[in-house]
Parts: C-alpha cells; structure tokens; sequence
C-alpha cells in the first residue's frame, strides 16, 4: 500500500466502494495546473495528514466502468485487476524481438485480450517512430506484460515515418489514429513515446470518459519532475470523443518540440482539463538519445494555435501508407506525409 493512499484508505468515513476506488483512481488535483484553476472535481476528500489534499474523482472511475459494447458471454474483468504489484522492475537491456516473441507466445497481430473476462476499454497504445530498433524491443517486451496484467484488450500501433521529411511526431499519431480505427472500434488512445516505460502497474492505461488524462509526469528524463506545469509530452491518453473534440493534433510541426504544447492548447480551448496522475504512481524510465533537432518555427506555430485548430489537425491530414503488417508483437505502419 503507498502511503498516498493509507490517509483516504484509511478514513473511518470512506465506503468500501472509495478505498477500492482510491487505491487505483486517486488523482492529483488539477490544481497542478494553473490554466485548470477554475476545475474542480466531483467529488473531493480532504486527508487527515499534514496539508495534502488528494481528489478523489468518480467521473474518472465511472470512465472505467466499461464502455466495450463486445457481446461476449464473459463476464466483465474486475475494475481493479488482481494481482498488481505497484512499483515495478524495468529491463533496459536490449531484447531481440524473436526473443520477445517467444515470450509471449499468445499475442497475434499486435493485439491482446483477456482470455477470462470481458476488458473494459479497448486501447490502442499509439507509438511514434523513426530509427529507435533498439529501444521498441526493449519498450515491447515490458509493455506487454505490464497491459496484460491490466486485463486491458489493447493492439500496439507503431506509426514509423518514411525517411525524407523532419520527424512529425503529431502527425504520426493522427495517422495511428486513423489507422487503429480501421481495425477495431477503440475507446481509447494512449500517446507513448517508445523511450518512456512505466514504473508502477497502477498507472492504468484506460482513459477517463470526462477528461483527458496525462500518464508520464514523474520522468526520469526529468529528474521524476513536471517540467513545467503545462506539459503534456511523454504519454497522454484520450477518448475518441476528446481526441475528435480537438481534432487532434496538429499536422505542422516538424523536427523536435511543440507539437505536445500545442495538443495541451487545444484541450484548453475545448474546454477540458486535464487529469493527471499522481507522482509515485506516473512514475517512467527513460531510455536514452541523442536529442532531434529543434523546430525553430515552434513558438510561432504555437502562438497562431487557436486560430488553426479547425483547418488543421484530424480533417486536413493527408498521408500515403507504404506498409501496414500485422506482425506478432505490434502492428507496423510506415507512412509518408504527403
Ligand atoms: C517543447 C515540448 C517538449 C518540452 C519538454 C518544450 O519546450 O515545446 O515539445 O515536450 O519542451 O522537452
């Protein structure tokens, strides 16, 4: 049990359905971010120790309640997986993915789902990617243990860009997208780097119904810190609806940075806030590289975000797919922008 759950766990006044609830879904408020000051959750429960105060949301656990709509015969799988650890062991030593692939002999075409139960969300993990071989091997083999264990059904979608044109990680993830949902109706996006991996099995990868949720704010890259209050890289998740609602991201900026600040915009002007873990539990390691290089036009993209939101992002992406293969592990798309 962590110690930022005993305080609300504990209390003489909570049901039994609030300590089940709190030891998974127990959220930083969104207080963390100032353009979410006005926020307020539904529910709130103030702890006894010192001056914290944690949030206890029940729009985000009812967002886990199922919204897989699959006739199946099966029962639901429970909201709280059995059998998580909390903090977890990472592997950064690289891995073959024949290797890989031996290891998890039950996974077919990229995708997964719990054999004894019906998974309450279907999640696509979006992956972004250009020259990083050695790092998806290692990325797969912790992230399919750590969603299986999750009783998540989930496909891993690795979006590659062709070579030519500068990274365009917004875009990559549009593609994704679009892509996943040529597959299976998914209800939630997870937006991952493939050099971030999670440190606690209590980061659930499903998505709030009410709010777009940010995953990766205690990073090794940044010394286990939020670099800055609006930051909302590393790994976010979302609903089609919310995804839909913002329309995605934009499709302009190539080379490194922006495009996440922007995408955090967008949630603004739409007026959604942004639910965020909090820190034992959105805890990743980080996986080393040399840096892309800067997008010197970021900033002024950026500033002329508001007024490009709806020309730009989900209804002007245009791409040509080179290759989509359904291989054990993952799904690979290579695309190029055209
Ligand atoms: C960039 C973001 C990046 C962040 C942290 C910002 O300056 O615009 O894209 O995620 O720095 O590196």
């Amino acid at each position: 049990m962590h110690s930022w759950d005993n305080s609300i766990v504990n209390r003489k006044s909570a049901t039994a359905e609030q300590r089940n609830r709190t030891y998974i879904y127990l959220e930083r408020d969104a207080k963390t971010d100032d353009r979410n000051k006005n926020y307020t959750h539904p529910e709130s429960v103030e702890t006894e120790e010192g001056n914290k105060t944690y949030t206890l949301s029940t729009s985000y656990f009812n967002a886990t309640t199922s919204t897989n709509k699959e006739k199946d015969s099966l029962k639901k799988c429970p909201l709280i997986p059995p059998g998580l650890a909390g903090k977890l062991k990472v592997d950064k030593t690289p891995k073959t993915i024949e290797a890989i692939e031996k290891k998890y002999e039950m996974l077919k075409d990229g995708k997964f789902k719990p054999k004894n139960c019906t998974a309450r969300q279907k999640v696509a993990i979006l992956i972004p990617f250009r020259d990083r071989e050695s790092h998806l091997g290692i990325f797969l083999n912790h992230m399919h243990a750590f969603l299986m264990k999750q009783q998540l059904e989930y496909g891993i979608y690795v979006v590659e860009q062709t070579k030519g044109l500068e990274f365009n990680r917004g875009f990559l993830f549009n593609v994704g997208y679009k892509e996943a949902l040529k597959d299976s109706d998914y209800d939630c996006f997870v937006l991952h780097d493939v050099d971030l991996l999670p440190e606690n099995d209590h980061n659930i990868y499903t998505c709030p119904v009410d709010q777009p949720k940010h995953l990766a704010i205690a990073s090794e890259k940044w010394q286990y810190k939020l670099p800055y209050t609006s930051y909302f890289g590393g790994v976010s998740a979302l609903t089609r609806e919310q995804y839909e609602a913002i329309n995605g991201f934009s499709n302009e900026f190539f080379g490194w940075g922006g495009e996440d600040d922007d995408f955090y915009n967008r949630v603004a002007w739409a007026k959604m806030s942004v639910y965020r873990l909090i820190s034992d539990v959105g805890r990743y390691s980080a996986l080393e590289h040399k840096p892309g290089a800067a997008n010197p036009k970021r900033n002024d993209i950026i500033s002329k975000g508001k007024e490009r939101m709806w020309k730009d992002g989900l209804n002007s992406l245009k791409y040509e797919i080179i290759q989509k293969t359904y291989k054990k592990l993952y799904i690979h798309i290579i695309v190029k922008i055209v």
